[in-house]
């Protein structure tokens, strides 16, 4: 129960990685608050997080409108007194060829994945300042590597890295790092590559964000964490 007394925000935990992310962080005692435009997905993680001995609420919001970022900061505070951990999950992949895609998939790509880290980072540095924190960015091996059919979702995964490592360089009492995992078997796996293994079970992804989070000495201010 190393994160007893603290308050933890899960970004697209509703569903995929981020839900796996939520329960096993509250496994480790962590107050959750699951997020994501769903509310149906969210109030169910939230209410088996509770069900199982933990504790969660949820807070519906889409992490492109700076207005519903400020709320679940705020809405956030008011419920548990402070924000100690924020992990920036949500996302969207799109799997085609760049003169394929179109300007407003490439923008709604760039949207969810780059613009939603940079307003969640803009608007809780802030609060976490005064009491220190840890930022966990949720990149990509595709945040790595140019892949062929990903353009705009590798741009927008090598673009949070860029986002980590400046926010990183900026503070001192705040911790940040992007993690860039390898192919993980969920939703979005499937819809992109059907009929293709993942490199990666959701479990195992959260095994690692409880470890950053239990363990941030382990990891350098600004480091990109590859898990394949
Ligand atoms: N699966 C992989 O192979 C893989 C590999 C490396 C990295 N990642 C990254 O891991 C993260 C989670 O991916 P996943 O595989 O778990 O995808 P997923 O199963 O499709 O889940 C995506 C989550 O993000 C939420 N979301 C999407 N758009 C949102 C928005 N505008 N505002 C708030 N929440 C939003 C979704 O909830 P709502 O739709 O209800 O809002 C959902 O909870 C993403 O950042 C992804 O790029 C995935």
């Amino acid at each position: 129960m190393k994160l007893q007394n603290k308050t933890v925000i899960v970004t697209g935990s509703g569903r995929g990685i981020g839900e796996y992310i939520a329960k096993r962080l509250a496994r480790e005692g962590g107050k959750i608050v699951v997020t994501g435009r769903t509310t149906k997905d969210i109030e169910k993680v939230s209410k088996e997080i509770n069900g199982a001995g933990g504790r969660a609420i949820f807070i519906r919001g889409d992490v492109t409108r700076e207005e519903d970022v400020k709320t679940v900061i705020h809405e956030t505070i008011k419920e548990f007194g402070k924000v100690d951990v924020l992990v920036n999950n949500a996302g969207i992949g799109l799997k085609k060829y760049i003169w394929e895609t179109g300007v407003e998939e490439f923008e709604e790509v760039m949207d969810v994945n780059v613009k939603g880290i940079f307003l969640y980072m803009k608007h809780i540095i802030p609060e976490m300042g005064l009491n220190g924190g840890l930022i966990i960015n949720i990149s990509s091996g595709a945040g790595k590597e140019g892949i062929p059919m990903l353009g705009a979702y590798c741009a927008s995964k090598f673009a949070v890295i860029g986002l980590t490592e400046s926010a990183a360089a900026e503070v001192k009492k705040v911790k940040i790092v992007a993690l860039c995992p390898g192919s993980v078997d969920t939703g979005m796996f499937k819809r992109l590559f059907p009929g293709e293994k993942a490199d990666l079970k959701p479990e195992e992804v959260a095994e690692k964000v409880a470890d950053i989070c239990t363990q941030p000495g382990k990891y350098r201010q600004g480091q990109s964490i590859e898990l394949y």
